[in-house]
Parts: C-alpha cells; structure tokens; sequence
C-alpha cells in the first residue's frame, strides 16, 4: 500500500475543483483523501455540492460538511473524482472492488469529466488480471454465474456481501482479456447483470501518485 500515493493524487485531483462546482465523490480508501481535502476546503469557503457514489462516500462527505445533493433530480456532473483498481495507458480501468461500481459507472457516465486517482501499485501495461465485480440481481444469480461461466470466468459469489442497492456481486477472474471492449459489450448483454467494473470510456485523466510523485495522464 503507498498511503502517500494516494494522498498526493486526490490532492492532485482536487486542485481541478472550482467554486460552484457539482462533485462525483468516490468510494474507497484513495477518494477518502479527496473527500477529506475537500472538506478542509468547503470549511476554508469553498461552495460545492456534490453527488455520492456509495451509503458510505455519503455519509463521510456529510461528516466533513460537503454539500450532498440526490443524482436522481440531475442529468449532468461537472467533475467526478474516484479510485481504481487497475488502470492503463488507454485509460481502461477496473473498478468496484469496494463493491460500489453500479453508482459509480452512471455518476462517471454522468461526468463532464472523470478523474481516477491510484498509487502507482493501481497502474498496469493493460488491465485484466484484477477481479471485474458484477452486481447481480438476487433473482438472477445462478443464471447470470452461468452466463460468466460460459464466457470463462471464475466466478465467485462476493460471500456476506450485499450491494448499496440490495443487490449481490459475483466477482469475476478472466484468464486473459484480449478485447477488454468485447467483454464489457457481453457482461452488458446479460439480463439481471446490472452494473460490472469495467470502466473503458468513461475516463478522462488519471493522476498515480507514487510518493509524493505524481504523473498525470491524460486522454
Ligand atoms: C469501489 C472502487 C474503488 O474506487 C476501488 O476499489 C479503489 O479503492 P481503493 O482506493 O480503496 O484502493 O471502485 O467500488
């Protein structure tokens, strides 16, 4: 774990945030510094609001006292900020291990413009070897971790686990990822699949923090 990498990227992103902004807060231990950089900032003044990816992201952001408002009642994000879990050179990205990837996709989807902040253990020559999550409608279990089998992954039941939105997730191993944008166009085909953590469009930036280093990549 490179806590430091973290930090400097969230605070890396956050300089991107301008007065009157609406946010996308994500979830997880890396845009928890980005949430924390800007509650310092909204005590300093700042007028944000912000949109959250998940229960927890929300209930942290209300603690710092950052504005959160409903995606429900919007079409349209300024600028979203959230973690990883692999993230390449195309800006291809997995994501969803904290299991929050189904609000995540449509709040990113939702984005202007999409920042993803990492340590330099999150950047990968192509992403593919971490775990991509599925959310599953209870209903449709075994049928969809039959449909997952039959393309050739290793699908597991995230044991114990249930979603923000009451859902399951399978959580996936494919033993190779050739076309990255095939997979996800066949994940998206299943019924009952509601959300997976393959992220190939929705990225603008990246900002990997490796000690106090940070390298930004750009789309
Ligand atoms: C949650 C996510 C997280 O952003 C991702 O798992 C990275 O988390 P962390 O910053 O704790 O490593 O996609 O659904």
């Amino acid at each position: 774990m490179n806590e430091a990498g973290k930090k400097a990227a969230a605070l890396a992103a956050v300089e991107e945030v301008q007065p009157g902004m609406l946010v996308g807060l994500g979830t997880g231990t890396t845009a928890a510094f980005a949430i924390t950089r800007l509650g310092e900032l909204v005590i300093a003044g700042l007028s944000i609001r912000a949109v959250a990816t998940s229960v927890h992201t929300e209930q942290a952001a209300r603690a710092m006292g950052i504005p959160i408002i409903d995606l429900a009642g919007l079409a349209e994000i300024d600028l979203t900020i959230d973690g990883a879990d692999e993230i390449d050179h195309r800006l291809f990205a997995i994501k969803g291990a904290g299991g929050a990837m189904l609000r995540e996709k449509i709040v990113a989807a939702a984005s202007r413009r999409m920042i993803v902040i990492a340590d330099a253990s999150k950047r990968v020559a192509r992403i593919g070897a971490a775990r991509v999550p599925v959310e599953v409608l209870p209903f449709a279990l075994s049928f969809v971790t039959a449909r997952l089998e039959a393309m050739g992954a290793r699908a597991m039941l995230r044991q114990g686990y249930r979603t923000d939105q009451d859902n399951l997730i399978i959580d996936c191993i494919f033993p190779e990822m050739p076309d990255p944008c095939a997979l996800a166009a066949h994940l998206s085909a299943i019924p009952g699949m509601l959300g997976h953590g393959l992220f190939l469009d929705e990225v603008d930036c990246a900002y990997i923090g490796d000690g106090d280093r940070v390298i930004r990549l750009e789309r």
